[in-house]
């Protein structure tokens, strides 16, 4: 399977319109926000804490949109982090976030699959990412070509209490391009890239694959 331009514009414009109010999601982290959405912080956490597990580590953010993990992995003690997405606003907003970090930061507009990165990298992260790629083996393929130690991955699963009105908000109001995932698919797609081993695991609305890349 193959990308269709159509498919990236789409989800492009998605977040250059949606990028404040995504972006604004982590300032509500109050009670109420934690319980309606969990898995933004739960995937946020495992991915500050396998960056603890290394050194210094030079961190590559796939789809990093507005920098708000990159910040605490820095904050952290991160060498190197790279921020890769589409959207030129969620870019701006990391700009603005990370502007102290300097040299260490660099963010580049572009599809993930073409956008030349100088690698390899500790950690490679896509969180919230594969929700909007078609194409999700070759992305995996990629990540694992450019990870040197950990990469930690979320994806989203069907339910029947969320999917519906997932699908609806996303693909018939604001015409941007959804995937689920299923257990046994994704332990295919991350054997086939070469992330063998990988630990799952599987909250109410999706997965968080953790993998540790071996020569
Ligand atoms: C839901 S946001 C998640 C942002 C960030 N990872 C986080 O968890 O806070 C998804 C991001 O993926 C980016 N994105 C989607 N498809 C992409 C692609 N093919 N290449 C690069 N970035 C992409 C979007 O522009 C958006 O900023």
């Amino acid at each position: 399977m193959t990308t269709s331009p159509d498919a990236t514009g789409r989800v492009r414009e998605h977040f250059r319109r949606k990028a404040f109010s995504f972006d604004h999601l982590y300032d509500e982290e109050h009670a109420l926000q934690r319980l309606l959405r969990p898995g933004l912080f739960n995937r946020r956490e495992l991915a500050l804490s396998v960056a603890l597990d290394h050194d210094r580590p030079s961190v590559l953010d796939v789809g990093g949109g507005s920098g708000r993990i990159g910040e605490l992995i820095l904050e952290q003690g991160a060498s190197r982090y790279v921020d890769v997405d589409l959207s030129d606003t969620m870019l701006d907003l990391a700009r603005e976030r990370l502007a102290r970090f300097d040299e260490k930061v660099e963010l580049v507009q572009g599809d993930f699959l073409t956008t030349p990165v100088d690698g390899p990298f500790d950690v490679v992260l896509a969180l919230g990412y594969f929700d909007y790629i078609e194409d999700a083996a070759a992305h995996l393929r990629r990540m694992r070509e450019l990870c040197g130690g950990s990469a930690v991955a979320s994806f989203p699963r069907w339910t029947w209490t969320k999917g519906p009105i997932r699908k609806l908000r996303y693909e018939v109001i604001n015409n941007c391009p959804i995937f689920d995932y299923t257990e046994d698919g994704l332990r295919a797609l991350l054997a086939d890239a070469g992330f063998a081993g990988a630990e799952l695991h599987t909250g109410k609305s999706g997965f968080l694959a953790v993998a540790r890349a071996t020569t």
